[in-house]
């Protein structure tokens, strides 16, 4: 017999019992290419999304890639030129700045993907890169103050309680924001590769 009116099905959205954080891990972890992560089921494009043991690095890549200060300065140590900020940079901190004042659901999207991708494949890629063309040298921005995972796990008790306040609409504007967040991710990612 069909279910009474008010016994409607919910819709149900991957993740969602486990609190939002894990909504909005699996639309990441779909957007990655097999080739860089298990879960990933992204057709592989453009060389930033093969494995990162087949990349060729370039330290003038990389050089623009972060403006953290003691790494720009143990750079300028070894002899590199800093340059400007170019415009895939430009372009994502400018569209960041915006959604910030405007949009607060489709910047914590952003964060989370940033954090996260910077600690899970990022020290991976950092690590690689490092060995390939900075003799192994650990830069300072893949070190943390305290345990990772601890910390990792006090960002996604901070996040998942303010997407509780969040409408099912506010949610779902957040995750499709992840797409964005690849995409002006990955064209930064691709000037390693430059
Ligand atoms: C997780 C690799 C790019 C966002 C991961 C994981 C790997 C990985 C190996 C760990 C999966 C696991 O938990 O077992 C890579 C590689 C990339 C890349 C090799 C590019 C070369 C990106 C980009 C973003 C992103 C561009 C978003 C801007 C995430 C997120 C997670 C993740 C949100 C989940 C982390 C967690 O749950 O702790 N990635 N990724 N990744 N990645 Fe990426």
């Amino acid at each position: 017999t069909a279910p009474a009116a008010s016994e409607k099905q919910k819709k149900r959205y991957p993740g969602e019992s486990k609190g939002f954080v894990e909504e909005m891990r699996f639309v990441a972890m779909k957007l990655h290419t097999k080739e860089q992560a298990k879960e990933g089921e992204k057709e592989t494009k453009s060389p930033e999304e093969r494995p990162v043991a087949k990349w060729e690095p370039t330290v003038d890549g990389l050089e623009r890639s972060e403006k953290l200060a003691i790494d720009l300065e143990w750079f300028k140590e070894q002899g590199y030129e800093i340059p400007e900020p170019t415009a895939p940079g430009k372009t994502y901190s400018q569209y960041l700045k915006d959604l910030a004042e405007k949009d607060p659901q489709a910047f914590i999207c952003h964060f989370y993907n940033i954090y996260f991708a910077h600690s899970a494949g990022g020290r991976m890629i950092g690590r690689k890169v490092a060995e390939r063309i900075l003799d192994g040298r650990e830069l300072e921005f893949y070190k943390w103050d305290g345990e990772l995972s601890q910390l990792l796990q006090n960002v996604r008790e901070k996040l998942n309680k303010v997407a509780e306040e969040w409408t099912r609409e506010e949610k779902n504007h957040c995750l499709e924001e992840t797409d964005k967040s690849f995409k002006y991710s990955g064209e930064i990612l691709r000037l390693i590769l430059s």
